[in-house]
């Protein structure tokens, strides 16, 4: 059974619930992986974009291109539950087209969606839920604020910003949202609002006090060209592996040595005479 936004609504560490286990996944292999190693949120982030299309930043990824890598990793038929990023522009210009794109995201395999942003997206949450689409917030440093930002910076970092981060949260849960991510934040940031909220926070660079913990598949197994972010914990260098093993296979190539006759098909006797 597929896990709910319902039940992740109510996994509070503070009420005993161990903490919220996510993980992006952009394709069928990867979403098989995660689900295997138990997670309990496969993200189909926009950080594909970055991870998987090559790109500096999440702006440019569509709503198209998302639908193909959610129904990918839908086709794993994970038992965590997918919620699929929201991507920019998707949801900024209109409530209708808003509802609409999330549609499509469900439609391609999502169980719910994420957007970035506090109390200026209430409208479009609530129209989101009213079309009952459970919907995920996303606050701290958004990465498709990067270009309001100037550039990925660490947010909420006065006492002020702190606040102002903090209400936002309220707002989101007030509107219903089931859980928040918080990214980039000083971690008593993250344990100020993991506090103030009655839904669970997922931190990306918010401390050790969130309800949860998220990493981009690609950062924590060590499968990316830039040097990693300071909260980013690298649990294995598959790049290396990935090149080592295609080096050796090109050297056998080289060398005549592969394929040998085991790896050939036989060839029938009247083939032969
Ligand atoms: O797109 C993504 O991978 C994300 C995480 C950084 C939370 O939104």
């Amino acid at each position: 059974m597929t896990t709910s936004a319902l039940q992740i609504r109510s996994r509070k560490r503070r009420s005993g619930a161990a903490p919220i286990v996510m993980v992006t996944a952009y394709d069928e292999p990867g979403a098989r992986y995660v689900d295997a190693a138990g997670v309990d949120i496969i993200l189909v982030g926009d950080s594909v974009a970055n991870v998987v299309m090559g790109h500096d930043d999440t702006l440019h990824v569509t709503v198209e291109e998302m639908c193909h890598h959610v129904r990918a990793v839908a086709a794993a038929k994970p038992r965590a539950h997918v919620v699929a990023d929201m991507p920019w522009m998707s949801y900024h210009v209109d409530l209708a087209d808003s509802v609409r794109n999330a549609g499509a995201l469900v439609r391609a395999g999502a169980h719910s969606v994420k957007l970035e942003g506090g109390r200026v997206r209430r409208e479009v949450v609530r129209a989101l839920l009213d079309a009952e689409i459970p919907v995920m917030g996303h606050l701290g440093l958004t990465p498709q604020s990067v270009l309001a930002f100037g550039g990925f910076k660490v947010q909420a970092k006065t006492r002020e910003a702190a606040e102002w981060l903090i209400k936002d949260a309220t707002v989101l849960q007030d509107e219903g949202v089931y859980a928040i991510v918080i990214e980039g934040v000083p971690s008593v940031v993250g344990t100020r609002v993991t506090e103030a909220l009655e839904i669970p926070t997922i931190g990306i660079g918010a401390g050790p006090d969130t309800d949860g913990q998220v990493l981009v598949f690609h950062d924590l197994l060590g499968m990316t060209s830039r040097a990693p972010a300071k909260f980013v914990r690298q649990y294995a260098d598959l790049g290396s592996l990935i090149t080592s093993a295609i080096s050796d296979f090109a050297r056998d190539v080289r060398s005549g040595d592969f394929p040998n006759l085991a790896e050939a098909y036989d060839n029938p006797d009247e083939l032969l005479n």
